[in-house]
């Protein structure tokens, strides 16, 4: 057996950009970080939990510019919208920070200023390929190869090309051996394992300088003493976590920094794991003890991101779903969703996300398993408890001893894998004790025993008791709202600090209550029910698939497959349509906001469309040979907003532009009047 630690925990999640609303991908990051904090206060430990938003940037002065509004604008507008997510989704944070407040700003000059004193910033040029997507410039090696682009591994998009504009450079290089040695000595540093070895083959490859500063935008810090640049977003962006505790060598760092625990998504682990360090050695200031990183949540095998609408699973929808099976409560519903992220998927993996899993761990671990336990065990109390009942240490029973050793061997296994960061096997052990209190129920069966005068039946009772209180505090940081309601049933307060092992002497009765049913068993037409209503409510905001010829004749043939339906040469030739199909077609005013060449295809252009959306749309048409990108920005057009997305030469095209004309293109299909983006077209 090990003490658990009772030091401080500082725990946070990447900061959000604004480009963006949250969405599942998102939540999981701050639901097992919530967890995990939760955990850690069970523990006694004094506990910080941070999250926020990444407000700087060219990518958040794109969408802001293709809003139409100001960046400062943008970023009022949408940061909110995070802290509400969070906040209606139960996290307890303990600071929101926003990369655009004073006090970050603040830290990153003084961080910036303590590198350069140092000596490891240099003025000098850079040109190179840049991921908008990532902010980040990659050399060719890192990049795919599709057709004639290279293409971001991550955004599956073309980079573009920066062409030389002045930049400070941050002398990373001179700290390749520091950062390999940091990471040999500390295994921890990077977790899980696969992640570790990742980063020390691509530390071994060799770190170059790195760019820090950019002058061809100014939405960000400017370099103290040089405003003409602005600082690297992701430099910007890592000092968050020193910059929420105030001043460098304040009182909050004092007792907060170095972190315990970064927790991150796979897509940023050389920033956190490589960058940051380097940062943080150069200033000489102690390093996080723990980046933490996560897998992606697919939906359909395709990742859950902004750029593809239909993966974007909204975690309140869910939670509102799961919670009207519950009763109407909301916090029930999210404690559904949180078991299923934290359980379905060992930390580090991908995992692909479906509703059908979803209520099968509903239907088994929760209904059955933990739902069954709680209602019959109550009901037995209710039914034959009196008074209070003494716990012999050494008890004559064999199932209550059996019972004993599992809760022990729980209580230590499932805080070992939690302090590991192992959410699903700590929750697997978790699960074993619940089915062992299960089958205690059925090899006392205390109903004969009450009709049997049995006297162990108090103690039998008594076990049942400490069972659902045990349990509860066990999962309390996973599911918060089960938690509570068990302990108010039980009549436990609501402490819920993580159990001891040592067993209570004596177990009141008197305080237990009638449960009110937790997570109800649904039947296959419930299940069913439930799985078609959360599914169009997820896709309601998304493309749908028309035809599957109808998305690869946009990857062959982009604009002949956008003819207006009154091209002579289409009117000819197809058949007869009903109203209702044409219905199908969701046709919608867009407006070009940019366009750009794409590389080496002769044909095509990169549009960016308002369609009256959050963000814009990303649409690739073939109309270069009639159109100039400059010709574009400004033009009202007609979009097909429900076509299946396709990619196109590496780009996620999300929509088609209605065109006239076969291989030539006569012209745009445009409204002869003033309609706003997003109105609908028929
Ligand atoms: N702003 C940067 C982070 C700066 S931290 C100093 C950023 N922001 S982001 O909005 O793109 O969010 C990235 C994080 O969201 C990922 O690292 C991950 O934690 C989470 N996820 C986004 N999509 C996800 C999935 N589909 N699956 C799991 N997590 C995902 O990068």
């Amino acid at each position: 057996m090990t003490t658990p630690s009772r030091a401080p925990f500082y725990i946070t999640t990447p900061i959000y950009y604004v480009n963006d609303v949250p969405h599942l991908g998102h939540a999981y990051t701050t639901l097992v970080a919530d967890a995990l904090a939760r955990f850690a206060r069970q523990l006694g430990r004094p506990t910080r939990f941070l999250t926020g938003t990444d407000e700087h940037g060219q990518k958040i002065e794109a969408t802001a510019t293709a809003r139409g509004i100001s960046p400062q604008q943008h970023v009022d507008d949408v940061a909110p919208r995070f802290a509400a997510c969070w906040d209606e989704l139960g996290i307890v944070l303990d600071d929101f920070i926003r990369t655009t407040e004073p006090r970050h700003k603040k830290t990153v000059a003084a961080l910036w200023q303590r590198i350069a004193a140092k000596g490891d910033l240099y003025l000098a040029s850079y040109e190179g390929w840049y991921c908008v997507g990532c902010e980040a410039f990659y050399t060719e090696s890192q990049l795919d190869r599709v057709d004639d682009a290279y293409v971001c591994t991550t955004h599956k998009k073309p980079v573009t090309w920066v062409a030389k504009e002045p930049s400070y450079f941050f002398a990373m290089s001179k700290y390749q051996d520091a950062l390999l040695a940091h990471i040999e000595a500390h295994p921890n540093f990077i977790l899980p394992e696969q992640y570790r070895n990742e980063v020390l083959s691509f530390v071994r490859g060799g770190l170059r300088d790195l760019s820090v500063s950019r002058t061809s935008f100014s939405w960000g810090i400017p370099v103290p003493g040089d405003p003409a640049h602005v600082i690297y977003v992701w430099m910007d962006a890592l000092t968050n976590y020193m910059s929420a505790l105030g001043d460098i060598d304040g009182e909050g760092y004092k007792r907060w920094w170095p972190a315990q625990v970064h927790l991150i998504g796979k897509d940023i682990l050389r920033f956190h794991a490589v960058y940051w360090p380097c940062f943080l050695l150069a200033a000489g200031l102690p390093l996080p003890e723990t980046i933490l990183t996560h897998g992606w949540w697919a939906v359909r095998g395709e990742k859950i991101s902004k750029s593809l609408p239909a993966t974007r699973v909204d975690p309140l929808v869910v939670g509102r779903e799961l919670g009207a099976l519950c009763g109407g409560d909301q916090r029930l519903g999210l404690d559904a969703l949180r078991y299923y992220l934290m359980r379905e998927v060992p930390l580090g993996n991908d995992g692909d996300f479906t509703y059908e899993s979803l209520l099968d761990r509903f239907n088994a671990d929760l209904a059955n398993d933990l739902g069954n336990l709680v209602s019959r065990s109550l009901t037995m109390i209710r039914k034959f408890g009196v008074g209070a009942a003494n716990v012999p240490a050494t008890s004559a029973l064999a199932p209550v001893v059996a019972l004993t050793k599992v809760r022990a061997a729980t209580i230590e296994q499932a805080r070992l894998h939690f302090e590991r960061f192992e959410m699903a096997r700590g929750l697997e052990a978790i699960w074993r004790y619940i089915a062992e209190a299960n089958r205690f129920v059925d090899a006392t069966a205390p109903w004969t025993m009450a009709k049997q005068n049995d006297p162990a039946l108090p103690e039998v009772l008594a076990h049942l008791a400490i069972s659902i209180s045990s349990i509860a505090a066990l999962i309390a940081a996973v599911m918060p709202r089960t938690a509570g309601l068990m302990a108010e049933f039980v009549g436990q307060g609501a402490s819920l600090l993580w159990p001891a092992v040592a067993l209570p002497t004596t177990v009141s009765f008197a305080d237990v209550r009638d449960p009110t049913p937790l997570f109800p068993r649904l039947d296959a037409a419930k299940r069913a029910a439930t799985i078609a209503s959360l599914t169009p409510a997820q896709d309601a905001a998304a493309p749908v698939a028309i035809a599957q010829e109808a998305a690869s004749a946009a990857l062959t043939r982009p604009i002949a497959a956008a003819r207006t339906p009154a091209a002579p040469a289409v009117a000819a030739a197809s058949a007869p349509i009903t109203f209702d199909e044409f219905g199908k077609i969701e046709l919608r005013v867009g407006r070009i906001l940019e366009a750009q060449a794409v590389p080496k295809a002769k044909k095509l252009l990169q549009l960016l469309v308002d369609v009256g959306e959050a963000t814009p749309r990303t649409i690739v048409a073939g109309i270069a040979e009639r159109y100039q990108p400059s010709d574009l920005p400004g033009k009202q057009v007609i979009v097909v907003a429900n076509l299946a997305p396709a990619t196109i030469r590496g780009i996620r095209s999300e929509g088609m532009l209605l065109a006239a004309g076969d291989e030539t293109i006569a012209g745009l299909g445009a409204i002869d009047g003033d309609a706003a983006p997003g109105t609908r077209v028929r």
